[in-house]
């Protein structure tokens, strides 16, 4: 049984690697493939380093581009080793333009696709991961749902109940694995900063950061907030360049981005946490810690409903009234139900069980 798993941008590698090890640990085959389409030491790298997961099988070496280049080139390239590499079954995680591209050549190919974070919808067609998760999920034979609410959204679109299976959260999977390690770090030391005593920014967005005035409106909150509680904003490649021409406060303290383990450590003695991340809304409310999400929307409402997250959306007043209210009162922490580290777990025993059935495999060449 050989499998491709495919990582190609930042938060995609805390996820395909509980996957792998489920996989490899059941007897699979697996290739570990890395589009490339994130790239630089902190955007990929250190990823790898920090958690252990072995250095990709194949490379298809991307690099930035416009959605319609990435995602073409990924293709291209995919097609290509799927050509020279006889392979029963594509994982994909999360929603980025890797994850879209692959589950589509895959699909074409007659393989099965698996997708890993299945169901997830903002329900705003502007934002290109939201395109990317319906196009993913269409392709995929496995539908693997992180929470309740995206079982419901899928079942709401059609989709069938044997094609859908609610496995838990793999992004909670390694946050568990790696907490006591992370928090061992000297990275709170090396920021000056006191456990409790600053919050947490990270903003990359197209719709928050490609318009300067919409990026120095956001800016012009966070530095109100920071003159109570000091900010660290470690900044994505795409918004530290518009940062770079800002005044700030030194009280908002903008960094380069930061590895898997030191930004665990970071998150989790935070006070707060503001963002418009999907993954930070899940490993806040894993870790207990109050988010402010700068959004319209969320495709992750359960970490509202069942976590510690508070969608406040982009206007800056409503922004400083909600870190002022959750300074003062944090929320309660609460986790959904199969966010218990077992998820990677699941997702091997729902495609490995898949493949068995669909009779590609005979059961004695599963193990
Ligand atoms: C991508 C994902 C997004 C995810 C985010 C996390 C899509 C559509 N978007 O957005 O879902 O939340 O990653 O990081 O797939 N850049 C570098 N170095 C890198 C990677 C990118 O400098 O290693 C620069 C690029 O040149 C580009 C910008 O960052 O100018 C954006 O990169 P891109 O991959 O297009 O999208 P992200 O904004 O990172």
């Amino acid at each position: 049984m050989r499998i491709a798993c495919v990582a190609g941008a930042r938060p995609n590698f805390m996820k395909i690697k509980p996957v792998v090890d489920a996989l490899d640990y059941a007897g699979a085959t697996t290739d570990l493939v890395h589009t490339g389409q994130h790239y630089d030491a902190a955007m990929s790298d250190v990823f790898f380093d920090d958690l252990g997961l072995r250095s990709p099988d194949v490379h298809l070496g991307i690099g930035s581009g416009t959605h319609a280049e990435q995602t073409a080139r990924v293709m291209i390239e995919f097609e290509r080793h799927l050509a020279t590499t006889p392979t029963d079954a594509v994982v994909v995680v999360g929603d980025v333009n890797s994850t879209l591209a692959c589950s589509i050549v895959a699909a074409k190919a007659g393989l099965v696709v698996a997708h890993v974070e299945a169901g997830l919808r903002s329900r705003d067609w502007s934002m290109p991961e939201e395109v990317n998760r319906v196009v993913a999920d269409r392709t995929a034979d496995l539908l693997l749902a992180p929470s309740a609410d995206a079982v419901e959204n899928l079942r709401a679109e059609g989709y069938r109940d044997d094609q859908i299976h609610l496995v838990g959260n793999v992004m909670i999977d390694t946050l568990l694995a790696n907490t006591d390690r992370a928090r061992q770090r000297p990275t709170l030391l090396g920021l000056d900063l006191e456990p409790g005593g600053y919050g947490v920014v990270t903003l990359h967005r197209p719709s928050n950061v490609d318009d300067s005035a919409t990026l120095a409106a956001l800016v012009g909150a966070l530095a109100d907030i920071s003159r109570d509680t000091p900010l660290v904003f470690p900044a994505h490649p795409r918004t530290a360049g518009r940062l770079a021409a800002m005044q700030l406060p030194t009280t908002l303290r903008v960094i380069e981005p930061l590895g898997y383990l030191d930004f665990l450590a970071l998150q989790s003695d935070a006070t707060i946490v503001l963002t418009d991340s999907g993954g930070i809304q899940e490993e806040t409310t894993a870790l207990g810690v109050p988010c402010l999400t700068l959004r319209e929307n969320t495709e992750r409402p359960i970490t509202i409903t069942e976590g510690t997250n508070e969608l406040v959306g982009t206007e800056p007043d409503a922004i400083c009234a909600a870190a002022r209210r959750v300074l003062e009162s944090p929320p309660e922490a609460r986790c959904p139900d199969l966010w218990d580290g077992q998820a990677g777990v699941r997702v091997a025993e729902a495609l490995i069980g898949h493949l068995s059935a669909s009779q590609r495999l005979r059961p004695t060449d599963l193990i």
